[in-house]
């Protein structure tokens, strides 16, 4: 709130007197010291390579004393940044990257990307914020999507990178920027506690290849609040590893709604546990709230609630498959999941399954909990669950019934 109202000021000051940017904020916020990227030799011209400018502010901000610093990427400009890393740790207790520009990423051609998947990938920086006020990241997705592997005959690009990674980052916080066009995930959270992901607008085609918005991994406390987020594939996934996750006020669509897995690809064993998704209107998406498990898998996912979610024309709105990409064999292993809860979901499905639990094994889904649905078909007939081998109950008024749950 603080550097919200810095911006503001700082907002005012320029347009009033046109002052330089970077001598206005140190003294207006008394938020330490201030590394301008355009100082470090960045020109923001979009043609001009700023990836070593950025290196180089960066490495002063990150070394900087004292309880906080900040890289300002200035406003009016889009600087033409390639693959980087900012590596902490940090000397001063919080780093800031306030990003009020355009970020542009090199496009696909360029001999930059080599071995490389991510494109801003922070690493091992305890109390980093990157916040933007108007930001963007453009991952320039475009240059990747025509390349995408069909088959393994062809010359392609394998793996595209993932705009924005927070990797070993604790105490970190991501907010009020907007990411577009990554020519894979936007946003990855990988083995970091205590993340908070707010205020964040993320766009990309509804057709465009597993361009995720917020995927986060072997992560605690984490929080995807207040965004919006339109993408080709999950709106948020929740990985193996993770627990204490809530994803409340998204408004997600197009994509394949908010997901958790997919959990024991190759026979692995993985653990979820304590997610909470709440207040999440899905828009026109393959699915809503979403659990997948590969057939094989071992261990569990547990104490997931999904809460007040409305749909509007979703083809799978709630969905449990534990044969992800792959029927399977009936009764093999699966990763366990349990205490499920469902409350006051609903909306419009577009097809006529509206739920459908299908769980691999007897034991391999109990303690589904299901309270107050209504769900009808967006073509106003009535919808239907289907479910193989889930156990639990249903509570109060639940359209479509499921047949296999006690009420
Ligand atoms: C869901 O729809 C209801 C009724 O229109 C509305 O009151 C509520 O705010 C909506 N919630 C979300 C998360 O969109
Ligand atoms: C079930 O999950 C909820 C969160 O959704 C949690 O509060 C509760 O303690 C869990 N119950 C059991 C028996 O684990």
């Amino acid at each position: 709130m603080v550097l919200m109202g810095i911006i503001g000021i700082c907002n005012a000051i320029l347009l009033v007197a046109g002052l330089a940017w970077c001598s206005v904020l140190p003294s207006a916020a008394g938020q330490g010291p201030v590394f301008n990227v355009v100082d470090f030799g960045a020109r923001g011209d979009g043609i001009t390579d700023d990836t070593e400018a950025f290196v180089r502010a960066w490495t002063a901000a990150c070394g900087a004393r004292g309880s906080s610093a900040t890289l300002l990427v200035p406003p009016f400009k889009s600087f033409l940044v390639g693959p980087t890393r900012f590596n902490g740790p940090c000397a001063s207790t919080r780093t800031t990257v306030l990003v009020i520009g355009t970020i542009t990423a090199q496009p696909a051609s360029s001999w930059a990307w080599a071995g490389k998947n991510y494109w801003l990938m922070f690493y091992q920086v305890d109390g980093l914020t990157v916040t933007g006020n108007g930001g963007v990241l453009d991952g320039r997705g475009h240059t990747w999507w025509s390349n995408k592997c069909k088959d393994d005959t062809q010359n392609c690009i394998p793996e595209a990178p993932t705009s924005l990674v927070l990797m070993s980052c604790h105490n970190a916080e991501v907010s009020h920027l907007t990411s577009k066009d990554s020519p894979q995930m936007h946003i990855a959270v990988i083995t970091s506690r205590t993340v908070s992901v707010t205020q964040l607008t993320i766009t990309a085609p509804g057709d465009s290849p597993n361009t995720d918005g917020v995927h986060i991994d072997r992560s605690e406390n984490v929080q995807i609040t207040g965004s919006t987020i339109g993408t080709g594939d999950d709106c948020v996934s929740i990985g193996p590893g993770c627990r204490f996750v809530t994803v409340d006020g998204i408004v997600c669509g197009p994509g394949h709604g908010v997901s958790v897995g997919s959990l024991g690809k190759n026979g692995a064993m993985e653990s979820v546990e304590h997610v909470d998704v709440k207040n999440v209107h899905f828009i026109n998406t393959m699915n809503g709230a979403r659990i997948k498990t590969w057939p094989g898998g071992r261990g569990y996912a547990k104490s997931i609630s999904f809460t007040n979610i409305n749909f509007t024309n979703v083809d799978n709105p709630v969905i449990i498959d534990q044969f992800y990409q792959d029927r399977g064999l009936p009764n093999m292993a699966a990763v366990a999941l349990s205490n499920i809860t469902y409350t006051n979901l609903q909306g419009t499905s577009s097809q006529k399954t509206a739920v459908d639990f299908d769980c691999s094994g007897i034991g391999s889904c109990t303690e589904i909990h299901v309270k107050y649905v209504a769900i009808t078909a967006s073509d106003g007939r009535a919808t239907e669950a289907r479910c193989r081998n889930a156990q639990g109950d249903t509570y109060g008024y639940v359209n479509p019934r499921i047949p296999c749950l006690i009420s």
